[in-house]
């Protein structure tokens, strides 16, 4: 078997997100709502996107010209970021994912903070915890929202954003989580449908929303998340479920709108961090954290 760095090819894009899908299952296992097309061209657009910002934090692992583990990971100013950790289940528990977690970690160092949303598997919650990790079990908010339990707005204005926008959210995540989200947000602006942005004299923040899902959420007060979080589910299509994912004990303000609109408490995975608390009030991204 050989680890090799992920090239910014098609071939090398279409392997990580087979190796990945056969990792969790295929695509039938997630809760996810858009077309499986769109996910496997948005996985790959990531990766690639991923190889080009961060070409040494990539690797793939190889069993005779066949891929059987990717790990995708980045950096952003001084924060280690681990996107993606898959191993093929056929030579799972054999050592590839220590393995690509080392390389992936490598491209890490020098970096005091490290995060990472890790899935519910066992495999991988002791591979991150005997990395340094700290796990922080995590809930997440799923089903329709009903609308009769969104508030009235009150005066907090909130609008959509864009690329004119982008030193304000670099901004907020510096003052959160000490570092800026950078080129991802040209990704995230170019494949989500939305960004909600709230900047007034009360504080900022933002919120990326696509569907049903809250892919994203900063903030510099608990106020200004609650009402992002508010108007993105305002915005969730109807007959389309919401999905809020990875929120700490931390994020107990979420719990709460969550609970407002009917969506459903449940616990899946972990946030695991180094070298750091959970920043508050943040929803983090899966893959850019
Ligand atoms: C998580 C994953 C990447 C780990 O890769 P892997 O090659 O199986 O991992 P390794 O063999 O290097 O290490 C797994 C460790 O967990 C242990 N382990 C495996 N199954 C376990 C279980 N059910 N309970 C507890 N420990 C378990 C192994 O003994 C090994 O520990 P050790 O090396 O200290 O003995 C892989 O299992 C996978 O792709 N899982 C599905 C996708 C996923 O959840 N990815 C993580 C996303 S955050």
């Amino acid at each position: 078997m050989i680890i090799r760095p992920v090239r910014d090819s098609a071939a090398d894009a279409a392997a990580v997100r087979e190796v990945a899908a056969a990792a969790f299952g295929g695509p039938a296992a997630t809760v996810r709502q858009d077309a499986p097309d769109v996910r496997a061209v948005r996985h790959e657009a990531r990766t690639r996107h991923l190889v080009r910002t961060d070409p040494q934090g990539c690797w793939l692992a190889e069993d005779g010209g066949r891929t059987v583990g990717a790990a995708l990971s980045l950096r952003r100013e001084g924060l280690w970021l681990l996107a993606v950790l898959v191993v093929d289940p056929a030579v799972q528990g054999k050592g590839v994912g220590r393995l690509l977690l080392q390389r992936a970690a490598a491209h890490g160092r020098g970096c005091l903070r490290g995060m990472l949303c890790a899935s519910p598997s066992p495999a991988a919650a002791r591979r991150y915890r005997l990395s340094g990790f700290t796990l922080h079990p995590a809930m997440q908010l799923q089903g329709p929202v009903d609308r009769a339990g969104l508030q009235d707005p009150g005066d907090l204005p909130v609008h959509p954003g864009g690329p004119g926008q982008l030193h304000l959210l670099d901004s907020v995540d510096r003052r959160l989580r000490g570092a800026a989200h950078g080129p991802d947000h040209g990704f995230m602006l170019a494949h989500f449908e939305e960004l909600l942005v709230a900047d007034s004299l009360a504080g900022s923040g933002y919120c990326y929303r696509d569907g049903g899902e809250v892919k994203l959420l900063a903030a510099t007060s608990k106020r200004i998340a609650v009402r992002l979080l508010r108007e993105a589910l305002a915005r969730v299509p109807e007959g389309t479920d919401a999905l809020v994912e990875h929120l700490t004990a931390e994020q107990e303000w979420a719990v709460d709108v969550g609970l407002e609109v009917g969506l459903t408490v449940g616990t899946r995975g972990y946030v695991a961090l180094r070298g750091m608390r959970p920043p508050v009030p943040y929803l983090p991204n899966g893959a850019f954290l």
